[in-house]
C-alpha cells in the first residue's frame, strides 16, 4: 500500500462520528434517564395505573382508583386515591419500575411524592425498597423480597404537600421495587411519586445514568442527533414528537405513546410511553457535556410512513390542496405545515435566543444562561418522495431566511424507499441542500461490497450524513439479528469507504444506540444494558476507533497492484492527524489468515521510531460482547517499528488495526 502523504486530500470534519439517539429498546425511560419510577403521575391516556399494582393479598385496601378531583395542576390532573378499610402492612400498591429497578447497594435515592389525606384517619405512608418475592400465577404482584430501604412519611394534611426522603439502599438488586402502604384506615391521595439516583451524570438533579453517558463521552462524538428515529415522526400526527411538550417543568410534561410501544412476541411492550423527563432541554446539555454538536430532528408534517399517511396540509398560495393533501390522509384540525415551520423557528430562538426572547428566557429560566450554539436542524427523519419535497422546501426556506447560519439536515430516506442516488434526492441536490441524510440496514456482505458506495458521488453540493445504518445478521427487524463480530467487521470496512470520501460524507453515525436487554424493539444495537450494568458491542468499539482516530486530512491510499478498496478482502483508509503529528492508517483485513502489509509513507517527513497499533479481532465471526463478558472482542494496543519512510506490520486473521505513526 503507498499511503501518499505529500498529497493530503481534503479535510475530515470534526463531526464526522456521532451518535444516533432514539427513544426505542427503553432508551430514555428505563436508560439514559434514571427515575426509577414507572409513570409517576398516573397521566397515562386511558392507562393511568400502568407500573403500578395492588399489593397481593390486600384485602385491605378497599379501592385504588384515578382521580382528578382537585388536581395538582391543569396539566398533571390525575392521581391515585387509596381507600383502606382495615389497617394492614399490605394495603397499598408497588410500582415495577423498568423492567424492575436497579439499585446499587449503599447508594442513595431521592424519594419524592405528593399527598393529600382525605376522610378517615390515614396517619401516614410507609415507602420500602425492596425486591419482589415470587409470583402468583394471577395479575397481582408477588410478596415482598428483601428490604432494602425503608421510611416514614407522617403529617399528612388535607392540602397537596411534597414530602422527600433519601432512601439509602442496603443492598444490590437488578430488579426492586417500590412499595407505598397507608398507615390507619381512610383516604389519600398520591401523585407524582419519583425515586431517583443521587448519583447522576454530573450530580444533576435531573440528570442522566452515569454508566451510559460514559460510554459515549468515551467516544468523543462530533455530535448527537435525536430525539430519533421514527418516534419524531409517530404513527399519527397527533402522536408526534413536540418538543416544546418536552421542556419547563420535569412535573408538568405530559407522557406520550411511544412509537415503539408493541407487542410481538418477546419484543412485547405494550407499557412503552415516553415521560419526556429526558427533553430537548436535557438532550442539549447532554451534547453539551459530551462535547458533540447537538442535532434535532424535527418532524416535517408527516407521520412515519411505514405506518400511515397522515400530511400536514400545506397552505398553498392558491388556497387549494396541494396534490399530495389531494390522495393522503388528512384531518380537518391537524396543524397546517406553519406549525410545524414555527416549532424549527422557536426551538433556535430556545436554544440560541437572549434572555430577552420568549423561547431564550425559558432556557434561560431552565438553567442555562448561555445559548447551546445550536448550528444544525434536520427536517424530517426518515422520508422521501414528492410529499416530503413539497414540505421540506418551504420549510427549509423559512428556517434560511430568519437563520441564514443553520445547517439544514434534508431526508434521503431509507434505502431502497429513498435513496441518495435516486430523483428525489437529486431535487434535494438542486435546492442546496447542505446536508443529506440517508439510512441502510442491510447484511455484513453489503456492507463490505459497498465501501466505494460515495466514489462517484459528486465533490461539489450537498453533502452526506449516514445517519443510520447498521449491518445485520439475519435481515431488518429480524429479532434474531446479534451484534456479531461479522457486522462489526463488515461496518470497519465500510467505513473506510466514508473516510475516503471525507470531501462527501460529513457526518455518520449507527444505529439505533441503546437498547434494554429484557425491553427491546430493534436489533441490532450499539449499546446494551439492563437496569445495573452496560457494555459496548464489537460495533461500539469500531466506532470509537474510527472517532478516537478520525485525524484532520484524508490522505489517498492506493495498493501497488492498482486494485480497488476491498479487493482481496483488504481495506484501507488513512489520514493525517496535524494537531497530534501523527499518519494513521485504518486497516480491515476480512480474511481467516494473517496478512502481512507493507505501506509506503509516500513523501512523509521526520518519522518516529515507534508507532502504536489498535487492534480489534476474534477468531470467531459470531463473537458477541455481553453483560456478563463485557470484553470479549475489544481493543488491544501494541506498539511496532517505523522504518526510514515505511511500515510493515501483519494485521491478524479478520481484524480491524488502526496504526498511528508519528511523522507527517
Ligand atoms: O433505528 C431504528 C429505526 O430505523 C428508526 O427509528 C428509523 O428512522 C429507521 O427506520
Amino acid at each position: 500500500l503507498t499511503v501518499q502523504v505529500n498529497k493530503p486530500g481534503a479535510p475530515v470534519s470534526k463531526n464526522m462520528y456521532g451518535l444516533f439517539f432514539e427513544d426505542i429498546n427503553f432508551a430514555a425511560d428505563g436508560g439514559l434517564y434514571p427515575e426509577l419510577v414507572k409513570n409517576k403521575s398516573f397521566e397515562i391516556q386511558g392507562q393511568h395505573f400502568i407500573g403500578w399494582n395492588a399489593i397481593r393479598g390486600a384485602a385491605a385496601l378497599q379501592a385504588y382508583t384515578v382521580s382528578s378531583d382537585k388536581p395538582i395542576s391543569a396539566t398533571n390532573n390525575h392521581f391515585a386515591r387509596l381507600t383502606v378499610a382495615t389497617a394492614s402492612p399490605d394495603a397499598g400498591i408497588t410500582n415495577e419500575g423498568f423492567r424492575g429497578m436497579g439499585v446499587k447497594q449503599d447508594a442513595e435515592y431521592t424519594f419524592s411524592v405528593y399527598l393529600r389525606r382525605g376522610a378517615g384517619n390515614v396517619s401516614g405512608l410507609t415507602v420500602t425498597l425492596e425486591e419482589e418475592g415470587p409470583r402468583g400465577p394471577g395479575p397481582e404482584v408477588g410478596s415482598s423480597g428483601r428490604m432494602l430501604a425503608q421510611t416514614q412519611l407522617t403529617g399528612l394534611t388535607g392540602e397537596w404537600k411534597k414530602y422527600t426522603a433519601v432512601l439509602k439502599s442496603s443492598g444490590m438488586a437488578n430488579k426492586a421495587r417500590l412499595k407505598l402502604t397507608v398507615n390507619g384506615t381512610g383516604t389519600v391521595d398520591i401523585d407524582v411519586v419519583s425515586l431517583f439516583p443521587k448519583d447522576t451524570w454530573n450530580k444533576r438533579a435531573n440528570g442522566l445514568r452515569t454508566d451510559l453517558v460514559q460510554l459515549l463521552k468515551d467516544m468523543q462524538p462530533g455530535f448527537l442527533r435525536f430525539p430519533g428515529g421514527c418516534i419524531v415522526e409517530g404513527r399519527t400526527l397527533a402522536e408526534r414528537y413536540q418538543w416544546k411538550e418536552t421542556i419547563g417543568e420535569v412535573n408538568s410534561r405530559v407522557p406520550l405513546i411511544n412509537r415503539w410501544n408493541m407487542e410481538f412476541r418477546h419484543r412485547s411492550t405494550p407499557d412503552y410511553y415516553q415521560s419526556f423527563g429526558l427533553g430537548f432541554f436535557e438532550y442539549f446539555q447532554l451534547s453539551e457535556d459530551i462535547g458533540a454538536e447537538p442535532v434535532p430532528i424535527l418532524n416535517v408534517g408527516m407521520a412515519c410512513q411505514f405506518n400511515s399517511s397522515e400530511l400536514a396540509p400545506l397552505t398553498t398560495a392558491a388556497g387549494g390542496p396541494s396534490a399530495s393533501e389531494a390522495t393522503g390522509h388528512n384531518h380537518a384540525d391537524d396543524p397546517t405545515l406553519e406549525t410545524f415551520i414555527q416549532d424549527a423557528l422557536d426551538l433556535v430562538e430556545f436554544a440560541n435566543g437572549p434572555a430577552s426572547s420568549p423561547w431564550g428566557a425559558k432556557r434561560v429560566a431552565m438553567g442555562h444562561p448561555a445559548p447551546f450554539n445550536l448550528k444544525y436542524i434536520g427536517i424530517g427523519n426518515e422520508q422521501w418522495g414528492p410529499q416530503y419535497l413539497e414540505r421540506y422546501e418551504p420549510f427549509a426556506k423559512a428556517v434560511k431566511a430568519k437563520y441564514p447560519g443553520i445547517n439544514i439536515v434534508s431526508s434521503a430516506g431509507p434505502a431502497p424507499e429513498g435513496d441518495l442516488f435516486d430523483k428525489a434526492t437529486n431535487r434535494l441536490r438542486e435546492l442546496k441542500a447542505e446536508v443529506i441524510d440517508e439510512h441502510y440496514y442491510a447484511s455484513p456482505e453489503w456492507f463490505r461490497n459497498n465501501a466505494g458506495r460515495y466514489d462517484n458521488y459528486p465533490t461539489t453540493g450537498s453533502k452526506i450524513f449516514a445517519g443510520e445504518y447498521a449491518a445485520q445478521t439475519v435481515g431488518i427487524a429480524s429479532p434474531d439479528n446479534k451484534n456479531s463480530w461479522d457486522t462489526a467487521i463488515s461496518e470497519a470496512a465500510f467505513m473506510t469507504g466514508l473516510e475516503r470520501n471525507a470531501d462527501k460524507v460529513v457526518m455518520a453515525s449507527y444505529a439505533p444506540m441503546l437498547a434494554h436487554v429484557d425491553a427491546w424493539q430493534w436489533t441490532p444495537n450499539m449499546i446494551w444494558f439492563d437496569n445495573l450494568r452496560s457494555y459496548g458491542t464489537p460495533n461500539y468499539y469500531v466506532q470509537k476507533l474510527y472517532a478516537l482516530n478520525k485525524g484532520t486530512t484524508m490522505l489517498p491510499v492506493q495498493r501497488a497492484d492498482n486494485g480497488k478498496n476491498g479487493q482481496d478482502n483488504l481495506f484501507s483508509s488513512a489520514v493525517a492527524d496535524d494537531k497530534t503529528g501523527e499518519i494513521v492508517v485504518k486497516l480491515v483485513n476480512y480474511s481467516p489468515t494473517a496478512r502481512p502489509v507493507a505501506i509506503n509513507l509516500q513523501g512523509a517527513k521526520k518519522l518516529g521510531k515507534t508507532g502504536k497499533a489498535t487492534v480489534l479481532t476474534s477468531n470467531d465471526l459470531n463473537a458477541v460482547n455481553s453483560l456478563d463478558q463485557p470484553l470479549n472482542v475489544a481493543p488491544k494496543e501494541e506498539s511496532f517499528k517505523v522504518g526510514a519512510a515505511n511500515v510493515t506490520y501483519t494485521l491478524a486473521p479478520h481484524s480491524f488495526t488502526v496504526l498511528r505513526i508519528p511523522g507527517k
